[in-house]
């Protein structure tokens, strides 16, 4: 059984307070976890509880959340057995009495969600994501990755309208494989930036920021770094978007400042299926607003071979993914436990993702710590796929390095381009 809380603030990898907390057991077992962070958030995400006193980190620090998780939630899961996470994330939700835990902080209710699993890990002597996989009745599978190379929107600056552009090696045949080829072109994407002068400084997740006006441009230094790097475009590795498109919508209207473009909803469309049809593009994230379900329908029902990926859209709720299942928006969820709140909740969003048979993608946020967490999970939940940033800054590191560790401890099949939506068969 639980026998102690303990949280603090840490920072995370913007150098901004986030929840860090330990979990103890009365067998002495003990599981540490930190909250991530985002900064494209969605307007439905579960609540990230600041403090917004200007005197401490601007605004930004987690003290109240922090105390919350010492006294309530702390109150609310001693004694209660850490093998039952369904149960502990319960009376963690019954305790702070909101749908998006905005009483306590779901930064909070998070940090001791995950952190109580790892306690349960250790207190079974079995490591993380057999232990997930347990809570979550899935097998499990080492899952490709989809990997930031050049970064825009909220990640840099406002460097360029799309936020990420991505490289997922499909020809890959085993997760190590695939990290190496994606090094492989984030050095040589760097290399070619270098060669024009551009600056080859880090954003956010350690990606590139070109800073080009046109998506094209950027369309075509990624083709040209896969070439580099000795790989062939759309048959080693394709070609991923997260157009993070609700930072871009305003007043009714998508604002592409860099493409010099007002677009209405269905000019977005054929914007982004122009951009898609032109390069070997196999997964597209949130091409329109968080609440714009009827474009998203129409977009998903152009692009029947392409994984359409709902983060902002789904923001990894139960409720949103079934509203989407049943609309025909998206035909895969990204999964982020800090939009859900809770481990179980994540587990649940995922279920029911996966049995209206829509690809997951288990990601990162922006802001992250040195948490290998989420590694772990999407081994844990066989989702298939991964998304952590770019392989130059030790937050997302730490997560591909784990995932290189899992693989050589459990000798886990890959999940290669079976999880990705469209491309069950081989291209
Ligand atoms: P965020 O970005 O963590 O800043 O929200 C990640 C994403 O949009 O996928
Ligand atoms: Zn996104």
């Amino acid at each position: 059984a639980i026998s102690a809380v303990v949280a603090r603030q840490i920072l995370d990898s913007r150098g901004r307070p986030t929840v860090e907390a330990d979990v103890q057991l009365a067998d002495g077992s003990r599981g540490r976890a930190c909250a991530p962070s985002g900064a494209s958030r969605g307007r439905h995400e579960a609540w990230e509880l600041r403090d917004g006193d200007p005197s401490h980190y601007e605004g930004l620090s987690v003290r109240r959340a922090v105390a919350n998780a010492n006294a309530e939630l702390a109150n609310a899961v001693i004694g209660q057995s850490a093998v039952e996470q369904a149960r502990v994330d319960d009376v963690m939700r019954e305790a702070d009495g909101t749908p998006a835990l905005e009483r306590l902080g779901a930064n909070a209710v998070l940090a001791v969600s995950m952190a109580t699993a790892r306690a349960a890990a250790a207190h079974r002597s079995i490591p993380l994501y057999e232990h997930l996989a347990d809570l979550a009745g899935t097998a499990m599978s080492m899952p490709m990755p989809m990997t930031n190379i050049l970064s825009g929107g909220a990640h840099a600056g406002r460097g360029m309208d799309l936020q990420d552009f991505l490289a997922i090696p499909v020809g890959a045949k085993s997760y190590s494989e695939a990290l190496e080829m994606i090094a492989r072109i984030r050095l040589s994407s760097a290399r070619l930036m270098d060669e024009r002068g551009l600056s080859t400084l880090l954003a956010d997740e350690g990606g590139l920021s070109p800073g080009f006006g046109k998506a094209r441009d950027a369309m075509d230094l990624m083709i040209r770094s896969f070439e580099t790097a000795g790989l062939r475009p759309g048959e080693d590795v394709a070609i991923a978007l997260d157009v993070a498109a609700s930072e871009l919508f305003e007043d009714g209207v998508y604002r592409l400042d860099g493409e010099g473009l007002t677009l209405t909803g269905e000019e977005m469309i054929e914007f982004i299926l122009d951009l898609a049809s032109h390069y070997p593009v196999v997964s597209i994230e949130d091409p329109l607003d968080q609440d714009d379900w009827e474009n998203w329908r129409t977009f998903t029902a152009q692009l029947p071979r392409v994984q359409i990926v709902g983060d902002d859209l789904f923001v990894t709720n139960v409720g949103r993914i079934e509203d989407g299942i049943a609309r025909g928006a998206a035909n895969a969820a990204l999964i982020k436990l800090n939009q859900n709140g809770t481990l179980s909740g994540t587990i649940e969003a995922t279920a029911a993702a996966r049995a209206a048979g829509y690809a997951t993608v288990v990601s990162a946020r922006s802001g992250e710590t040195e948490d290998t967490f989420i590694a772990d999970l999407s081994v844990g939940l066989g989702a298939g796929q991964i998304k952590i940033g770019s392989v130059r800054s030790t937050e997302r590191l730490a997560k591909y390095n784990q995932l290189l560790r899992i693989e050589e401890d459990a000798k886990l099949g890959f999940a290669g381009v079976r999880g990705i939506f469209g491309l069950n068969v081989p291209i």
